[in-house]
């Protein structure tokens, strides 16, 4: 009800329903691509994003297309992310890896999520939701098992990681970090929340002996370019 409201606002007074999304930054809201997008998903109710972080990912993802390669997404669950990729990939490939069953096992003593988390969504409904975009592979089952099919000289220019918990973050680096292209980027989500601990100590460990620096962006992501 209040995004329909919202919705209509934007057209009478602009800046109202940007200011209800405490978006004063100009940069999102002068790429009109991105936010007509935007109105879209929210209205779809699948996005778990929040502007800033899909904006985090729309502006990369573009910058990093010129590389090639294929892009992934691991922790797809309804598709949210997965859309906002796949509108903006151009034709690159796009390589999506989720249990489609909710959470694998956990570590508890680092881990705040449980197993089964996630689980009310299913691979036919992301693939009916995905279908009218081409060039996307669903890799259904427990990463990095389900990475076995890919070709093993593959390269990404992008990948969203985003999996809430130690391990599977640490997998996804371990998987990513050797096949991704120079100047190719990693986005996590969650890297900074409380409800997702694994995600920073997966980073902070697996960057601690490498070249890059892993940045912190708005909401709750980070980032690494690689070298
Ligand atoms: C927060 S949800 C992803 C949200 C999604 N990116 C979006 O835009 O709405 C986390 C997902 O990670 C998946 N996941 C976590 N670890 C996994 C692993 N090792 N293999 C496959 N899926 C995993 C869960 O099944 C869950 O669907």
């Amino acid at each position: 009800m209040i995004i329909k409201i919202l919705e209509k606002l934007r057209y009478i007074s602009p800046s109202l329903p940007y200011k209800y999304l405490q978006l004063t930054n100009n940069t999102i809201r002068n790429e009109e691509r991105f936010t007509e997008f935007w109105w879209r998903m929210i209205q779809e109710g699948r996005m778990s994003l929040t502007i800033r972080e899909a904006f985090n990912i729309y502006y990369y993802l573009t910058k990093s297309l010129p590389l090639g390669g294929s892009i992934a997404e691991v922790g797809v669950y309804k598709g949210g992310g997965a859309k906002l990729i796949s509108e903006f990939k151009s034709d690159l490939t796009l390589h999506l890896f989720d249990t489609f069953e909710g959470m694998p096992e956990v570590n508890s003593a680092v881990d705040l999520h449980l197993k089964g988390d996630f689980s009310d969504t299913t691979l036919e409904s992301v693939q009916r939701y995905l279908k009218s975009y081409s060039n996307i592979h669903f890799h259904k089952g427990i990463f990095p098992n389900s990475s076995k099919d890919l070709p093993k000289n593959i390269q990404f220019c992008f990948v969203h990681l985003d999996v809430d918990i130690y391990e599977s973050t640490l997998s996804g680096l371990n998987f990513f970090y050797p096949r991704l292209k120079e100047g190719g980027v990693i986005i996590s989500h969650d890297y900074n929340s409380i409800s997702c601990p694994g995600v920073k100590k997966a980073y902070d460990e697996f960057f601690v002996d490498k070249n890059e620096d892993v940045f912190f962006l708005w909401d709750t992501q980070c980032m690494i370019r690689k070298r």
